[in-house]
């Protein structure tokens, strides 16, 4: 995981987020709807968007887990990170990991998505309070700063 080779002994029944959170201490990826609706608990499993909370962990075993952790950290951002705080994109602690992984996700495989792209690529995330403009400004863009949030609810 983000790295690091991790062994792990837990009980079959042990879900990706829940080993993440509760056994690694690995607290990016959120535990909101926990049945696979919402896209906060989204980590990366060899390079692809997964819901962590719809998979076990031993489903995972051998494979490369990348959480936003993984992606980068305060001092090191990933753009896709930075681009996220220069477009001031989201609110909450929530639902951005989850966000940040899906878009990070989606601009490897195609840095210049069309609508239908970004549709299938961020599809699964979701965030109730409408941000969804500054996280379209983080698409066009990573590392353009100056957006306002672009309508950000209550920004
Ligand atoms: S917590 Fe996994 S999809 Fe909502
Ligand atoms: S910013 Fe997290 S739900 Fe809207």
């Amino acid at each position: 995981m983000n790295g690091a080779v991790r062994r792990l002994e837990v009980e079959p029944r042990v879900t990706l987020l829940d080993g993440l959170r509760d056994v690694l201490d690995t607290t990016g990826p959120k535990k909101v709807c926990d049945r696979g609706a919402c896209g906060a608990c989204t980590v990366l499993e060899d390079g692809q968007p997964i819901y962590a909370c719809s998979r076990l962990l031993i489903e995972s075993a051998g494979r490369s887990i990348t959480t936003v952790e993984g992606l980068g950290s305060p001092e090191a951002m990933h753009e896709v990170q930075r681009a996220f705080v220069e477009n001031d994109a989201q609110q909450c602690g929530y639902c951005t990991p989850g966000f940040v992984v899906a878009t990070a996700a989606l601009l490897a495989r195609n840095p210049a998505p069309g609508e239908e792209e970004i549709e299938a690529g961020l599809g699964g995330n979701f965030c109730r309070c409408g941000t969804y403009m500054g996280i379209r400004a983080v698409v066009a863009g990573p590392g353009q700063a100056g957006g306002d949030g672009g309508g950000n609810v209550g920004g």
